[in-house]
């Protein structure tokens, strides 16, 4: 396979592009337009690979997607890049409808163009058997649950965040391009991921590192929101597997059957840190704050084999080790505009 692995300088992209080298001998080509999120120093044990190129460029960018096929003949798309963060969402939405629906729409273009999906039928069936179009995209596209239930992949999709809404624009384009076009798609719909190299923007790298430096600890209104928490590896793994296995034009939710309440994470950290509970401090929620999110996995974990490796405590562990043992990562990621950010996001709250 010819992969081209959009966002892949990011948290999960990264984690994902080191996987997939290890897994298979694919050629792999990461597009990544390096914004706050996107990290090139994620992918340094990498970067000497020969089946392995970075471009440096944006989703958006037509002509320069264009030239990535025709230069790596592109059979596979996997798109990651998107703007990730609700919160940021909530202050700026123009740039998450750009990346994360028009962008959308650029990629589904070109390999339309270069898959000759417009052409007859005979031919364009070659084409068919031998390529696709991988959208990574949220369980937050279902917007929220109440105390009961369970997100499957026929929930109604409903929105609330600029965020998710630009998210599920994304997927209703992938989804027209497949009834349209007969592009052969999946979509996958994860809950939340945790792991190395997240951006401490996001619940439990922030906590860990104001943890560490003793800042104080920001929950968002009761912090008893749920979120269903799965490791980035076994993220990873389930997108292979709908690679691989996943049939043209489904849907497939990824989740590893664990809900907690944010305020459980955050007293997790602080014992497994050693630190004192004092450091909590509740604070203004967040606008259109969704109250739960839980994923039903019985259709990838029966039809697709995939089921979770770790258990979120292993998860959680391995996690803070890792952050404990790259403190210089987590230093150089919080040294450029990230105060400015923080301070604009908490500093009032
Ligand atoms: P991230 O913010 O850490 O990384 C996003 C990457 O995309 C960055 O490297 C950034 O530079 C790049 N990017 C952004 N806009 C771009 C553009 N226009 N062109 C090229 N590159 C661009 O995000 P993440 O947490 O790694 O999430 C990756 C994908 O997985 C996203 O699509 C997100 O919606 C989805 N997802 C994330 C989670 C989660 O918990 N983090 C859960 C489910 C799904
Ligand atoms: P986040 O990591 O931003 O993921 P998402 O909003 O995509 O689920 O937030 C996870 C949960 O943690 C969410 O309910 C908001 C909450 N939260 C806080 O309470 N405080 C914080 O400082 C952050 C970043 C999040």
């Amino acid at each position: 396979m010819n992969i081209l692995i959009t966002g892949g300088a990011g948290f999960i992209g990264a984690n994902f592009v080191k996987y997939m080298l290890k897994q298979h001998d694919y050629k792999i080509v990461n597009l990544d337009a390096l914004t706050y999120a996107g990290n090139i120093n994620n992918l340094t044990e990498i970067e000497e690979y020969e089946n392995y190129h970075f471009v440096k460029g944006d989703i958006c960018d037509r002509d320069l997607v264009d030239n990535l096929f025709t230069d790596y003949s592109i059979d596979t798309v996997i798109n990651f890049a998107a703007e990730s963060h609700v919160d940021r969402s909530i202050e700026e939405p123009e740039i998450f409808l750009k990346s994360n629906a028009f962008g959308t729409q650029v990629l589904l273009d070109i390999a339309k163009k270069h898959w000759k999906l417009d052409q007859d039928d005979k031919y364009s069936q070659a084409f068919k058997d031998n390529v696709k179009f991988i959208q990574v995209s949220t369980d937050e596209v279902y917007g929220e649950l109440g105390a009961e239930g369970l997100f499957t992949e026929t929930t109604p999709l409903a929105p609330n965040s600029p965020y998710s809404a630009s998210k599920t624009s994304g997927d209703l384009l992938v989804r027209a391009y497949n009834e349209t076009y007969g592009l052969p798609i999946n979509i996958t719909r994860c809950s939340n991921n945790y792991g190395p190299y997240q951006f401490p923007e996001k619940l439990i790298p922030l906590m860990i590192n104001n943890a560490l430096s003793e800042k104080s600890l920001p929950i968002y209104g009761d912090g008893k929101q749920v979120r269903d928490w799965l490791h980035v590896e076994d993220h990873c793994i389930a997108i292979d597997t709908v690679l691989h296995k996943g049939q043209s034009g489904e849907v497939y939710n990824i989740g590893g059957n664990n809900e907690k309440e944010n305020i459980e994470i955050v007293k997790l950290i602080l014992e497994r840190l050693n630190k004192d509970k004092s450091l909590i401090e509740y604070v203004t929620d967040r606008l259109g704050h969704d109250r739960r999110y839980a994923i039903d996995n019985t259709k990838i974990t029966t039809e697709l084999g995939w089921s979770p490796k770790y258990t979120f405590e292993q998860g959680l562990e391995m996690t803070i080790n890792w952050y404990l043992e790259n403190q210089d990562w987590i230093k150089d990621v919080i040294s450029g505009e990230y105060a400015k950010y923080y301070d604009e996001m908490y500093s009032q709250r």
